[in-house]
Formats: structure tokens, sequence, C-alpha cells
């Protein structure tokens, strides 16, 4: 019906000054952010390493945040518990970084945890590859950039993924999020907007504006 949906924002701090990590936080959850994005890459799956559990433990310790977390890593299922343990409100694991036997058995541990679970799909990969967990998600997040680093390109090739699964989710009649992640900015908003995306990562836009409010309200 055209009805205006809202996104929920959750600035990635991947772009954020490390050194100040807790006052970051705070400052984009008093500018709106509704989620915190954390990134963790392992050098493997991705070719670049960023921060991990003992990060995410000093964090949960400071914020009541949900935090969202993004496991850029080689088969996931050997940690999702810890990052459970370490204070993640939900984990997503790359479908691409383990056999489906072993993302399903990932699934469920988090979910065993009481935590929400979701899978992310890289760019080369295909939506349909994922429909058979769809009924165990509580997120679908679609890499709108190659995962790894910070601050690339939208690729408006992956909106058709978007539309796709939130026709899927709503046949379904399930109650699944859909999150895009990378290259978000007021522009490629819309689009994810249109195209049925309930969470917008974002991590530059947010962190390297000056009014930073401003650039969330600009994403929503
Ligand atoms: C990329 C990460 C993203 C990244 C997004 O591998 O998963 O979350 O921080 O950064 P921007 O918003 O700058 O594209
Ligand atoms: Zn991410």
């Amino acid at each position: 019906m055209g009805a205006k949906r809202i996104m929920k924002i959750a600035p990635s701090i991947l772009s954020a000054d490390f050194s100040r990590l807790g006052e970051e936080v705070s400052d984009v959850l008093n500018a709106g952010a509704d989620y915190i994005h954390f990134d963790v890459m392992d050098g493997n799956f991705v070719p670049n390493i960023s921060f991990g559990i003992p990060v995410l433990k000093s964090l949960r310790k400071v914020t009541d945040a949900f935090l969202d977390v993004h496991l850029m890593i080689d088969r996931p299922v050997r940690y999702v518990e810890n990052f459970c343990d370490a204070g993640a409100d939900l984990v997503n694991v790359h479908y691409e970084a383990d056999s489906r036997e072993n993302i399903r058995k990932a699934i469920e541990l988090i979910k065993q945890k009481g935590k929400k679970a979701g899978i992310t799909i890289k760019p080369a990969s295909s939506v349909e590859e994922i429909l058979e967990f769809l009924p165990m998600l509580d997120l679908v997040l679609i890499m709108t950039v190659e995962p790894g680093f910070g601050g690339q390109s939208f690729m408006t090739e992956q909106l058709e993924k978007i539309s796709f699964i939130s026709a899927k989710i709503r046949e379904l009649g399930l109650d699944c999020e859909i999150e895009a992640d990378g290259g978000v900015n007021s522009e490629t908003a819309q689009l994810l907007k249109k195209a049925g995306c309930t969470v917008a990562v974002a991590g530059s836009y947010v962190f390297g504006a000056k009014d930073r409010k401003a650039a969330i309200d600009s994403i929503r």
C-alpha cells in the first residue's frame, strides 16, 4: 500500500574510533541507533582481521544496546556459543563459511543459548540456497558489498535478493528481519527500504558524519 516503512539502523563499529569505543557506542545510541553492528573478521573467511570475543565482552559491560554480531569467520559453529556468552543478542553466520549441516548446527546452538540467529550471504551467493533455513531464522543479512572492509560502494544488483526474501517471508508468515550491510547512505537506504529491508547497517556513513543524528535520520 506504499505505507511508509521505518528501518532500524545498525551502525557498524568497524568505522568507530577503537580507542574510545564505549563513548562511540553511546554517541550513536544517543543519535538514534537501534542496534550496534559488530563485525568479526578472521583473516581467512575475509582478507581482513578486526576484533572478537574480549572486545564484545567489554562492550557488553558498558551498554544495554542490542548487539548484532556479524561473524565473517570460517566454521563459525566452533565459536557461536562463545559469542553468545560474551554478550551477543543476535549472531549472524555466513552461509558460505561451512557445510549446510554445520550451519544448521550453528543456528541451533545460538537458539539454545536463547539468542537470535541470522544467516548472511555474500554478493555471489544466491538467496534460494538459504530458503530451507528460513523458518529457523530471526534475521537474514544480505551483503551489499563484498565482506571485509568498510567504505565500499553499494551493489545495486543485490536489491533483487531483498525483494525476493521479503516476499517469501510474507508468503510463509514468518517473523524474520531483513538486514542489508555495506555501502548504505541516504540514497541507497531509500532503495533498501523500497525492496523490503528492515534493518540497515551503516559504518562509514554514520561514524564519519559530523552530525551523526542527522546521518541516522537521513537513512531511516
Ligand atoms: C563489511 C562489514 C560492514 C561494514 C560496512 O565487511 O560487514 O558491516 O562495516 O561499512 P560501510 O557502511 O562503510 O560500507
Ligand atoms: Zn557487517
